[in-house]
């Protein structure tokens, strides 16, 4: 009875420690199914009971959370939707001009013809365009498209692509073999058990095992990302490519997160190796939803007779800001500013793990950098960062997205209090401290099943 009454007061006192973001969030969780709508913004896989969760305003690489407090984005800066920088004038004034004049009418608005027009003039061996609002279903649309164009089923793919039943079905026949491309610990409940031995994983750079899959199983459609963990292996790449064309697959590459971080179009355009089709998302309205879906003339006319429409796919404010977006970024030179700072980001962390003899693996794209401690308390480390850079008040774990708004000054801030972190971790990994005792939180999670 004591007992349970003193935990009873602990939680109470702990609860009224909770800033303004976590209780909302208890909220939230009442209310909405899964807490929020997109996995990566669950505050459980950043700082459990600490996090901020939810923003009040943003500016630059400056997030306002709801106690006001203003933090620098070292970590996803929006999932990588914000490369000019949050809240950026140029393109909130050409958003402000559409609310004005009117977003959504019976007729079409113009700028979506503009804007195909321009994903067209970057990327020329396409030759026409789709819209949709999000990239999960710019996948599922390329996915439907290719299938109807290559007339078999049959998917293989590499990376994250979005949350259809097609893209899920691939965890039918063995529920690991998502772990491999996302979170581990996806469950397809909810996706017909027809589409096992619908979709296939590959790993990127395992061409042989691609080949296997693809003589074993009609492929008639790989889709994969340019690179994500790693800079594009070209070899690799131009054997897909290859056997795509031999065997007459459509090959998709997803630029929905690579697309203008290192150059101005697709990462493909880079290493001059061109797919049948590209999908655009993120970054392409600094924040307004966009995704577009291009795709080579005849791959496009064969899916002409299948049914792909949707109301709000023809609002006005995700093609006017991308058209700004596309401008500033062309003017700007975005991609070269991002892929600079990320090497320099690269550099704190090589620096760094070196100073305090610490293994630690580094991948990504300079703009889409990453780190993991090799280590057993990988996950407690990446914790222990989040709680200490939050008292320094930046947002950071272990992925940094960079925008234009980020500078070296930033960076210099970030190293100096990184600095201190990486010699405490390494204080725990030689056995002088004990990371538990030093976390005032619960650890992160990585797994999606213990987000729910
Ligand atoms: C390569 C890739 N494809 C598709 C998606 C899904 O996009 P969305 O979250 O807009 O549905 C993502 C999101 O992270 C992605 O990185």
């Amino acid at each position: 009875m004591k007992f349970s009454k003193f935990n009873h007061q602990k939680k109470l006192n702990r609860r009224s420690n909770l800033g303004k973001g976590q209780k909302l969030w208890r909220r939230a969780k009442v209310a909405i199914l899964g807490g929020n709508s997109l996995l990566s913004k669950n505050p459980n896989l950043f700082l459990p009971n600490k996090w901020p969760t939810y923003f009040s305003k943003s500016k630059g690489c400056k997030v306002w959370d709801l106690n006001n407090k203003i933090y620098t984005d070292m970590s996803l800066m929006g999932v990588g939707t914000n490369i000019l920088g949050y809240s950026n004038n140029e393109v909130d004034n050409a958003v402000k001009k559409i609310i004005k004049q009117g977003n959504l009418t019976t007729l079409n608005c113009p700028e979506e013809v503009f804007l195909a027009e321009k994903l067209l003039s970057i990327h020329p061996w396409a030759k026409k365009v789709k819209f949709s609002r999000t990239g999960g279903e710019a996948n599922a649309i390329a996915i439907r498209i290719a299938r109807a164009a290559s007339g078999r089923k049959n998917v293989a793919f590499c990376g994250y692509h979005g949350w259809h039943d097609w893209y899920l079905a691939a965890n039918l026949k063995n529920q690991s073999t998502l772990d491999y491309h996302l979170l581990p610990g996806l469950d397809p409940l909810g996706v017909p058990s027809n589409l096992r031995n619908t979709s296939f994983g590959f790993e990127y750079n395992n061409f042989n095992q691609l080949k296997k899959i693809v003589d074993k199983e009609n492929i008639g459609v790989i889709k994969m990302e340019v690179a994500r963990s790693t800079q594009p292996n070209i070899s690799f790449l131009k054997k897909v490519r290859e056997l795509a064309t031999k065997k007459n697959i459509v090959l998709i590459f997803d630029e929905c997160t690579t697309g203008f971080r290192q150059c101005f179009g697709g990462l493909h355009k880079l290493i001059n190796i061109n797919p049948d089709m590209a999908i655009f998302g993120k970054a392409l309205g600094n924040g307004y939803a966009i995704t577009a879906i291009l795709g080579k003339q005849s791959i496009m006319d064969s899916a002409k007779k299948s049914f792909i429409s949707s109301t709000f796919w023809t609002e006005r404010i995700g093609p006017a800001a991308a058209l700004k977006t596309l401008e500033i970024m062309e003017r700007e030179k975005s991609w070269k500013k991002i892929t600079y700072l990320g090497k320099k980001l690269f550099l704190i962390w090589q620096k760094l793990s070196r100073k305090y003899n610490l293994t630690v693996d580094i991948s990504g794209l300079p703009s889409l950098a990453k780190f993991n401690f090799k280590s057993k308390n990988a996950q407690a480390y990446k914790t222990f960062i989040t709680q200490e850079m939050l008292d320094y008040k930046f947002l950071a774990a272990n992925v940094v997205y960079l925008s234009i708004a980020h500078n070296e000054k930033i960076l210099k801030k970030y190293s100096e209090h990184l600095d201190e972190i990486f010699y405490t971790i390494s204080e725990c990994e030689k056995g002088n401290l004990n990371i538990s005792n030093i976390l005032k939180y619960p650890v992160s999670h990585s797994k999606f099943g213990r987000l729910n």
